[in-house]
């Protein structure tokens, strides 16, 4: 049967959550995560669903996509489809046709795991390669060591200093009290903790994490220090807190991936005890 490309409705959201739960292991490249959907949720239902796209063969998705702002795709397919050729050229001439409504025409960029079938196919139209990420990921088949840092869970109470933290850890942030409960009501969040570490009383750090499931790599998505907090060690703390919480929802990897432009953010996940598994270039059309 044909693919068919579909933009879903809120309500059919829960299936694409299931499809990429089940695509995540620690064989398969990293890839799109549950946990990504579910950090995008901070801009409320609606938009979120707005921003996926799923292709499906005989009823089945076999292939997703979440745009991450208006000009990248981030996608993925199930395991077993990554190197299936039909599949990435229908979805290379989808992208690539602005017609077709899931990149607008111009300047776009594709994220794609590393040897799937879509990525030689859209080199093949003439889309270069573009921005650097490095994936990391730290075993959790063993005991994760303490942090070193007082941490607490993200409750109703600290949303407000939760919040804050992402602002000041992220340039030019507008998540808002407002973003963290559209992004916790979503269904997700049921699988994800946020973190604050405290040195005294003062909050320093945040770390989100989201789990996939039992004995799935579990995503951290994000993870910052505050600005007048960096080069003590809280960076690195916050990961290990963050790695030890996934470990405790089950999860048998924490990943990450980050621009590998951020050396600090590289540097500190390494520090935390993760290990670089590579680094991933996207596509990108000039125009
Ligand atoms: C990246 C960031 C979390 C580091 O926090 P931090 O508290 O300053 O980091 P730590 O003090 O724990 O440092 C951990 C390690 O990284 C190294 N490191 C930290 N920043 C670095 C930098 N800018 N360049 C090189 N190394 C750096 C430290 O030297 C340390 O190494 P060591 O353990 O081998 O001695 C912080 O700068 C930040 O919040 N940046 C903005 C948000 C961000 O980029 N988040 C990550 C992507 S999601």
């Amino acid at each position: 049967m044909d693919l068919e490309l579909r933009t879903p409705g809120i309500d059919e959201l829960g299936s694409v959550l299931t499809a990429l739960r089940e695509w995540q292991s620690d064989d398969a490249p990293l890839q799109l995560h549950p946990g990504d959907l579910g950090w995008y949720r901070q801009l409320g239902a609606a938009k979120a669903a707005a921003a996926v796209r799923t292709w499906s063969r005989d009823g089945r998705i076999v292939a997703v996509g979440m745009l991450d702002g208006p000009d990248v795709l981030r996608v993925t397919a199930a395991p077993r489809h990554l190197h299936d050729p039909a599949l990435a050229r229908r979805m290379a001439a989808d992208i690539a046709d602005p017609d077709r409504g899931v990149l607008p025409a111009g300047r776009a960029n594709v994220e794609i795991p590393n040897g799937a079938a879509l990525d030689e196919c859209l080199a093949e139209i003439g889309w270069a390669t573009d921005e650097a990420w490095t994936l990391l990921r730290r075993d959790l088949s063993t005991p994760v060591e303490g942090p070193g840092l007082r941490t607490a869970v993200v409750g109703p109470e600290q949303v407000g200093l939760r919040a804050a933290l992402q602002r000041s850890a992220f340039e030019g942030s507008t998540f808002s009290e407002e973003r963290w409960h559209a992004m916790a009501s979503g269904p997700a969040y049921a699988d994800a903790r946020c973190l604050i570490g405290f040195d005294d009383d003062e909050a320093v750090a945040v770390i989100t994490v989201w789990s996939a499931g039992p004995g799935r790599p579990g995503l951290i998505e994000p993870m910052g220090v505050h600005g007048d907090h960096r080069g003590r060690g809280h960076g690195r703390a916050i990961c290990v807190a963050g790695a030890a919480a996934l470990q405790e929802l089950g999860s048998s990897s924490a990943i990450v991936a980050t621009p590998s432009s951020l050396v600090g953010a590289v540097a500190t996940y390494r520090s935390a005890g993760f290990a670089v598994l590579t680094e991933l270039l996207d596509r990108h059309r000039e125009a």
